[in-house]
């Protein structure tokens, strides 16, 4: 249901660049010890030590809920979309999947950091180096403790209504 919401998403020219990879369950326990050892082999490949208490963190992070769903983007090729076209559709997948999930009655927090990018991550996902991780989809029961307020938003200064210039002497004819 989370997912099939997240490809009704506007997709110009239907190209469903939208990847979904689940981790659950044992699986997703056991892909914290991939996230650990992929931060390890990034900062060797960076030549940096890597931090113990990050390579730490990796291991445990996905324990955070029940369900995380990586959302990524595989960009097709093609003469007329392009690919910041085909990012935007797999953002407004990702939304729908949140909103779906509230729809729901569970809680979601979309999360991406540099797991996001480290080409270790997406190779053990099935992802190609080309492809992008759009985020990291946690989902789960909402904590009643842990609720907040909702957002009022703040358009303060990010409004403004356009309108049509005031005709000139040319436009009304006199020269
Ligand atoms: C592309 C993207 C990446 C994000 N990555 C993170 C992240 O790594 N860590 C984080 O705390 N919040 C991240 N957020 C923000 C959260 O998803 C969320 O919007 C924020 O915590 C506010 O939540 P609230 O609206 O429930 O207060 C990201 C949001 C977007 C759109």
């Amino acid at each position: 249901m989370i997912l099939e919401a997240a490809t009704c998403a506007p997709d110009h020219g239907t190209l469903r660049p939208w990847r979904f990879v689940v981790l659950a369950d044992d699986a997703k326990d056991a892909f914290g010890s991939v996230l650990a050892e992929a931060t390890a082999a990034d900062c060797r490949d960076r030549g940096v030590e890597p931090e113990p208490a990050k390579v730490a963190k990796d291991r445990t992070k996905l324990a955070r809920s029940p369900l995380v769903i990586v959302v990524a983007c595989a960009y097709e090729p093609s003469p007329k979309i392009p690919r910041h076209e085909q990012y935007a559709a797999v953002v407004a997948a990702t939304q729908n999947a949140c909103l779906a999930a509230t729809g729901l009655g569970y809680g979601s927090m979309w999360r991406t950091g540099p797991n996001a990018t480290n080409p270790h991550v997406k190779q053990a996902l099935g992802l190609t180096e080309g492809d992008d991780i759009v985020g990291f989809l946690y989902l789960g029961t909402v904590d009643p403790s842990a609720v907040k307020p909702p957002n009022t938003g703040d358009l303060e200064g990010r409004i403004t209504y356009w309108q049509p210039p005031p005709p000139t002497a040319t436009d009304s004819g006199h020269r």
